[in-house]
């Protein structure tokens, strides 16, 4: 890269807008004695583009911090901020209508509709959101390519591999051009070469559209291929910056 090129990525970068910023964000369940806090004034932030892995031991929180990040639960306290939104006072339809256009959701268990096939799979929340069918489709048949499974298109979830459904719900996530993408363990179900087939193209998916990501994981080998690593532990956020392999 040379350096007057640099110089302009870095200023673009200084002027963006994160795709996500969390602000002071505690959640706790319970009240009085019986309260438990499971994280405390995280504040952090994602650029436009980055994909961060988030790691921690089971209970420290990911999926917590995901179901907030992603406008599932509100925070017991604290700001989170998508694409320069501030989202603590939506209401329901506006919540809803921020998760259907800037975020996509990819999960341990791809949650695919049973009775439909990839195709439509993918088509399906680009028409809740208001594309025509004819539109979707074609659009959900390039990211059903993009993944590998152009072969697979008229196949329902029960007939594809785990792997195959895995790269499904990526294009799904990928269907209404989010600007970021929450992953918890999206990989956690598979065995570990289809595991790490799936996660690289999770992880080019992203890098070829410019969409930023935070993917819960247990596997640090995957964490090394992220740009930064988040660490839940003790009830904080520690950010571990580019983890070296
Ligand atoms: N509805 C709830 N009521 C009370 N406690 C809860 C509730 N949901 C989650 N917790 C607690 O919050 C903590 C964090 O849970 P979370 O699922 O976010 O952890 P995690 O880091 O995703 O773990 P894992 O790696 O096992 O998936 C756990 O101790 C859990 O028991
Ligand atoms: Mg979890």
């Amino acid at each position: 890269m040379n350096e007057q090129y640099a110089a302009t990525e870095a200023a673009a970068t200084r002027t963006a807008v994160p795709s996500l910023i969390l602000q002071g964000v505690t959640r706790s369940f319970g009240e009085g004695a019986e309260r438990i806090e499971i994280f405390h004034d995280l504040t952090s932030q994602i650029m436009p583009g980055e994909i961060v892995a988030l790691v921690g031991p089971s209970g420290s929180g990911k999926s917590s911090l995901l179901h907030i990040a992603g406008l599932l639960e509100p925070p017991t306290s604290g700001t989170v901020v998508i694409n320069g939104r501030d989202c603590s006072k939506l209401n329901d339809e506006e919540r809803t209508a921020i998760r259907r256009t800037q975020l996509g959701f990819v999960y341990q268990f791809h949650h695919l509709l049973p009775e439909f096939n990839a195709l439509e799979n993918v088509a399906m929340p680009q028409m809740i959101a208001g594309r025509r069918r004819k539109d979707a489709e074609t659009i959900a048949g390039r990211l059903l390519t993009m993944v590998g499974l152009q072969h697979r298109l008229t196949h329902r979830p029960g007939k594809l591999s785990g792997g195959e459904q895995q790269r499904v719900a990526i294009a799904r996530a990928l269907a209404n051009q989010p600007r970021l993408i929450l992953a918890d363990e999206p990989t956690g179900n598979l065995d570990p070469r289809t595991a790490d087939m799936v996660f690289g193209i999770l992880v080019e998916t992203a890098r070829a559209r410019g969409v930023s990501a935070l993917i819960a994981t247990h596997n640090l080998q995957m964490a090394v291929k992220m740009d930064r690593t988040w660490l839940l532990h003790n009830g904080k956020l520690i950010d571990a910056g580019k983890l070296k392999p």
